[in-house]
């Protein structure tokens, strides 16, 4: 685990091959650091945006319409959950419970919304810089 720890600080994500390498070195089967990467949410195999942005599925935001946000991030980020933006900035995630439920959807709209109004203006300034530059 404090391998693990490390290389997550270190490197930003644990690939397979990184898995692998761990596994080999520790003389473990690779499942057994496979499973550790897998269960806990500060790992990702992947490496993550500057932001990440987290979605609660469990049930009360589930019934608080959390899909609703999490289809308007997709069409606003053009990106998924598990995935990151093309510049590396926002990565969309989904977890369980963060144990603060509805008040945090509401909380987590609220800082959305900023986050959605600086992407969008960036994407604006993006296109004012393309066109300006074909004119
Ligand atoms: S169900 Fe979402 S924070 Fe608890």
């Amino acid at each position: 685990m404090v391998v693990l720890n490390k290389l997550q600080e270190a490197i930003g994500h644990i690939s397979p091959a990184m898995q692998f390498y761990v596994a080999k070195q520790l003389n473990q089967p690779i499942s057994n650091i496979h499973g550790v990467v897998l269960f806990y949410s500060f790992f990702t195999t992947k490496p993550r945006g500057k932001h990440t942005i987290k979605f609660c599925v469990g049930t009360a935001c589930y019934v608080s319409s959390i899909d609703q946000i999490i289809e308007k991030a997709k069409q606003v980020l053009g990106i998924g959950p598990g995935e990151t933006t093309e510049d590396g900035l926002i990565t969309l995630e989904l977890c369980r419970c963060a144990v603060v439920s509805v008040l945090a959807v509401r909380h987590l709209l609220l800082s959305l919304m900023k986050k959605f109004k600086d992407a969008c203006n960036r994407i604006d300034s993006q296109n004012i810089q393309k066109s300006e530059v074909i004119n």
